[in-house]
């Protein structure tokens, strides 16, 4: 309770805020200014006042937050907080991929380094990179680093090709379309609402397929009273406290036990009053690169507001 308070007072000191991604340890939250999904996080991130951003997330979304608020100290609670889909590619990886394919523009997910941002030609998250790619209007492009967001894409726009990097998130991936079938027959009534980091033929057997911050307000506005919920367990226990708290009375199951992304799980509340006490773990990026990754976000945030 009181590292609670503590951290509370640093912030107001510090005219700090902290910007929290709905995969990390719940009781984050408590201390948290804004709590969501990447691009929800990174729009907060660009309007804030604050001097210092503490970002609980992992290092690509601390990274897009400096990104857009170069004047900001941006602060990351533990530094081995990484995302495995997003070092999966480099620029190396990328130039070669491209090279095999010249002329195509470069969608990259957001779940990657600014330096990968700035070689290619636009953003996207989880929850607009359909909108994203249609916006486009073009009739084949190169999609990096999550093969299973590209394939996703592809499925929901009529003529367009999608050709995929190999990349992927190991934690989604162990969903299977058979644990949604299992889960199906134990809980015949629940809707499955799914991230499109699953396997595309998991995201399938879903009854909705969003981002972490669109599943969760699905969950909330639907009349249905169980759900099966295929992404990280932090999203289950986020549903789960609020359903209790605020009465919805509705149940959410995690399609399979152990859903976790291990690094999302590394920051804690200890963490952050360190990082915030000493101000450390500060994010930097190279100006060069900088600008060009910027300008990878800006055409999002301006493709985006397109529907
Ligand atoms: P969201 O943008 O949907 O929160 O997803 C980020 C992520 O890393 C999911 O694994
Ligand atoms: Fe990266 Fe997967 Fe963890 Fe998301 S869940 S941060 S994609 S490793």
């Amino acid at each position: 309770m009181s590292l609670i308070q503590d951290i509370k007072d640093l912030k107001r000191e510090k005219n700090a805020i902290i910007l929290t991604h709905c995969y990390q340890n719940i009781e984050i939250d408590e201390v948290s200014d804004f709590v969501g999904d990447s691009l929800y996080l990174s729009r907060e991130a660009s309007k804030t006042n604050a001097d210092i951003i503490v970002f609980a997330g992992v290092y690509f979304m601390a990274q897009s937050a400096k990104l857009l608020s170069p004047e900001k100290k941006v602060l990351l609670p533990n530094l081995k907080s990484g995302c495995l889909m997003s070092d999966m590619i480099d620029t190396e990886n990328l130039r070669k991929f491209k090279s095999q394919y010249p002329g195509i523009p470069v969608v990259c997910y957001i779940n990657s380094t600014a330096e990968v941002k700035a070689e290619s030609d636009i953003c996207c998250t989880s929850s607009n990179a359909i909108n994203i790619v249609r916006n486009l209007n073009v009739k084949k492009v190169l999609f990096v680093p999550d093969t299973y967001l590209g394939k996703w894409v592809e499925k929901n726009l009529d003529d367009v090709e999608v050709i995929t990097y190999n990349g992927y998130c190991p934690t989604h991936l162990r969903i299977r379309p058979d644990d949604i079938i299992k889960a199906k027959e134990k809980y015949p009534d629940a809707l499955v609402l799914a991230h499109p980091e699953c396997h595309i033929e998991t995201a399938k057997l879903a009854d909705f397929v969003g981002s972490t911050k669109e599943i969760i307000e699905y969950a909330k506005k639907s009349d249905n009273k169980v759900f099966l919920i295929a992404t990280e367990q932090g999203v289950t226990e986020r549903l789960n406290r609020d359903s209790k708290n605020l009465n919805w009375e509705k149940v959410f199951y995690g399609v399979k036990d152990n859903i976790i992304c291990p690094n999302m799980k590394q920051n804690s509340l200890e963490d952050i009053y360190n990082v915030l006490l000493n101000e450390t773990n500060e994010i930097t990026i190279d100006e060069t690169i900088r600008e060009k990754a910027k300008e990878c976000i800006d055409k999002m945030l301006l493709s985006g507001s397109r529907k």
